[in-house]
């Protein structure tokens, strides 16, 4: 049967991953989908940076928004980064183009995914997002999907991969935070600017994906109370320590009366719960929904191959044609926020 065909821009960490897992696993995807998944052009800035997959047998564009318009492509995908700029730009084309749209940046979907959802809509065509919270967490899906018949009150959890592995080295060998910000980045799980990373910027860009998705409020980043780790020594993680607690980077969503409340910040985690024993870049989600109880998703959270493995899910989705809404309810079903809660309370 026919291939889906895939144009890429950006092959760098996520972007190179998701080209070796299509390499490797081809065969299985292409059962699974129903029909092959094949990359037919790519983009980044650099031609010839070796990437240590084989990209000559790719069409290269030199602009990134020109693959909205590449005559052989039925989806984009987009692993460049960034809330505006041509990761924006190619959204918006390949959307216009009536093109499903593919992407790991949280960024810009807590930004700009509810233009991005309408703009999907009106074409009739997918946008997806699974790999921009929680990297191989398939938590997009299990809200969207798994605890779709449920009215969720609270979802909260740990969101950033390259903090939780800065505070669990901190944690179990003394390392310094600067010299484990430095293995997070090598090891390919930071940002391109690690401040979103430790002052919890992109945690709280996920944790406003998921508060939409849950509450079914238009996603609203400018509403999260925002603190990071960036401050946090060595005795604060010991005085935890005796205390019984552990130092992790939380965010919460909830909603109640009194509107939505979302807050990143450190929070002292106990030990009896299973938050404080998420470790290294691995992240946790828990949502408690009002027929299924508590759902505790944990798994990966950043790094190229488990977040390709979030991307190729959406690809395979989309070659068997199951694609719904991208908040898990049409656009204007979303209501806009409820109350903006500062987090003071
Ligand atoms: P990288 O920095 O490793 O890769 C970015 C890629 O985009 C590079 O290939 C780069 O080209 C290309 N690029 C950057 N700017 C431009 C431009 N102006 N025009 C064309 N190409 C450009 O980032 P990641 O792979 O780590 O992240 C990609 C996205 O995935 C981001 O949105 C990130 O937040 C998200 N994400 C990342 C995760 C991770 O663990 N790394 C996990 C989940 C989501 P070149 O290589 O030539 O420099
Ligand atoms: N920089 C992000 C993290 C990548 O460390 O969690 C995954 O979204």
């Amino acid at each position: 049967s026919e291939p889906l065909r895939v144009a890429i821009a950006g092959l760098g960490t996520v972007g190179a991953g998701v080209i070796r897992l299509l390499d490797a696993n081809g065969e299985l995807i292409a059962r699974r989908a129903g029909r092959p998944i094949e990359v037919v052009a790519v983009s980044a800035r650099d031609r010839s940076k070796d990437r240590g997959v084989d990209i000559d047998r790719f069409d290269w564009v030199d602009d990134p928004t020109a693959l909205a318009r590449h005559p052989g492509a039925d989806v984009v995908v987009e692993l460049v980064g960034g809330a505006d700029g041509p990761a924006l730009a190619l959204a918006r084309a390949a959307l216009d183009a009536g093109k499903s749209f593919v992407t790991a940046n949280k960024a810009m979907i807590a930004h700009h995914g509810f233009s991005l959802a309408e703009a999907a809509e009106k074409a009739d065509v997918a946008l997806k997002f699974e790999a921009a919270v929680a990297g191989g967490i398939p938590v997009i899906k299990g809200l969207r999907e798994g605890a779709a018949a449920n009215a969720i009150t609270r979802v909260y959890g740990i969101l950033n991969g390259t903090c939780n592995y800065i505070l669990s080295k901190m944690e179990s060998d003394g390392s310094d935070f600067d010299a484990v910000l430095s293995e997070a980045q090598a090891l390919g799980y930071a940002e391109a600017d690690p401040s979103f990373d430790i002052d919890g910027v992109d945690a709280a860009h996920k944790l406003s994906i998921l508060a939409s998705l849950s509450f079914g409020t238009r996603p609203a980043f400018d509403d999260v109370a925002t603190g990071g780790v960036r401050h946090v020594v060595a005795a604060d993680i010991a005085e935890a320590a005796a205390l019984g607690y552990r130092v992790r980077l939380v965010g919460m969503a909830e909603a109640d009366a009194g509107g939505l409340f979302q807050r990143v910040h450190p929070y002292l985690v106990p030990l009896r719960h299973p938050l404080a024993h998420v470790s290294d870049s691995i992240n946790a989600v828990v949502a408690e929904g009002n027929y299924v109880g508590r759902l505790f998703f944990q798994g990966a959270g950043a790094g190229d191959g488990p977040t390709a493995s979030a991307v190729v899910a959406d690809l395979i989705d989309i070659a068997r044609g199951e694609f719904g809404p991208a908040y898990a309810m049409p656009v204007e079903s979303l209501t806009a926020q409820p109350v903006a809660d500062s987090g003071e309370r």
